[in-house]
């Protein structure tokens, strides 16, 4: 007979406090403990499992509420998105066109179509939203080819351009145009302002536009300078041609914008927004928390602190025997642990596998992680490892 697999609960010694290590096997009706207790913190009060997982920040929802005002125009002919817009023409620095969106893929994917030409492709690398964890969405909404480029870090060269462009003025092959990179990446990885002016320079050499996948934006702009002018660097200053601008991960409820360089969009982009199901009707709301985010630049504080909170658990956690991990840039860490260990810990306080065959993990940090959450955590992950 098989035996059951998840941790048991024994009459009055089981205890929140408490991981049982190991299996019961159930024989013969003979219940055999061939365990050990591992005494076990509280855990956390929040995850560590991803930046998604955690709330709004009240900043936000009472922005929503003072715009929860009586009615207005719809579909973005309001006053709050006209601040809105205002207000991210002066992040940038530029007359950039604004079009809000209620998530990151319809923001990719609208942004991509505004860029594209026919028999065009997208090229990003393989480990990019885009092409693994937006369910072919670009392909299926925008007919198009993304062309991914293997890569360790997640960051795409110069070279991959290079290559690529061989094909262009040949009929037989899909014509490379947008170049689509992540800041900060899937990795956790980031890209200095120099490696993306370099990018855009060569995309910009073949006719290629560049878009940015900027889901973590705010966590690469807190890492790499931490004031406007450092958005700047990182994106339009650098060439960029399209920004997808996350807020949701960074403490929006549903908030993403897509920022677009005067004269290199389509400007049938509203339209492309609307076919692709992104047009918010009530566009108020959304508007309403990037003024609020941009009033006092409450997106980097918030993304700073998300970083640090990861900085922080990595200090804690980076002697620990049996584990091993990197100093995150960013808000997340990719550590890879014994299997039986991180199962208990899954179990304990939930977290996502990233590589199973390595049993390699992914920790994120969130706006609202706390040091006490990271304590906790780090202490839960101790208690496992020392076992
Ligand atoms: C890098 C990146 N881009 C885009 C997205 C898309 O966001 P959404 O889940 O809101 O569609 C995500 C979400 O995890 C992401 O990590």
């Amino acid at each position: 007979m098989s035996a059951p697999s998840a941790s048991v609960v024994i009459c009055g010694l089981a205890a929140p406090l408490s991981l049982i290590v190991g299996a019961f096997r159930h024989d013969e009706k003979v219940w055999q403990i061939e365990s050990i207790f591992v005494d076990m913190p509280v855990a956390p009060s929040t995850f560590f499992a991803s930046d998604n997982f955690s709330g709004a920040h009240p900043r936000y929802l009472e922005a929503i509420a003072r715009a929860n005002t009586g009615h207005v125009r719809a579909y973005g002919d309001d006053q709050i998105s006209q601040d809105a817009v205002r207000a991210f023409r002066d992040l940038c620095d530029l007359d950039v066109e604004v079009l809000f969106t209620f998530n990151g893929t319809g923001s990719n994917v609208v942004a991509l179509g505004s860029l594209l030409q026919p028999a065009e492709s997208v090229v990003c690398t393989n480990w990019s939203h885009i092409n693994v964890d937006e369910t072919g969405a670009p392909e299926h909404i925008l007919g198009v080819k993304l062309q991914d480029v293997d890569s360790d870090n997640a960051k795409l060269l110069p070279d991959d351009l290079h290559s690529l462009a061989t094909a262009l003025g040949n009929v037989h092959h899909v014509q490379p145009g947008v170049v689509s990179i992540t800041q900060a990446t899937e990795l956790g990885t980031l890209y200095t302002a120099d490696e993306i002016r370099l990018l855009c320079d060569v995309a910009h050499s073949y006719g290629m536009r560049v878009h940015l996948d900027g889901a973590r934006i705010s966590n690469a702009v807190a890492a790499s300078g931490g004031t406007r002018q450092t958005f700047r660097d990182l994106t339009f200053g650098a060439g960029v041609d399209a920004v997808s601008f996350g807020g949701t991960k960074n403490a929006m409820l549903g908030a993403e914008a897509i920022l677009l360089r005067p004269g290199v969009a389509s400007p049938r982009a509203p339209f492309i927004r609307k076919q692709s199901t992104q047009l918010p009707s009530k566009q108020r709301y959304i508007a309403a928390q990037f003024v609020e985010a941009l009033s006092d630049d409450l997106w980097i504080t918030t993304a700073h602190h998300a970083n640090s909170m990861a900085a922080r658990l990595y200090e804690k956690v980076k002697s620990l025997p049996g584990l091993s991990i990197q100093a995150p840039e960013v808000n997340s860490m990719y550590p890879i642990l014994p299997r039986d260990v991180k199962h208990k810990l899954q179990e304990w306080n939930f977290f996502w596998d990233w590589d199973v065959t390595k049993s390699q993990v992914r920790w994120m940090t969130s706006w609202d992680t706390s040091e006490a959450d990271v304590d906790a955590f780090a202490a839960g992950v101790s208690a496992l490892l020392h076992s």
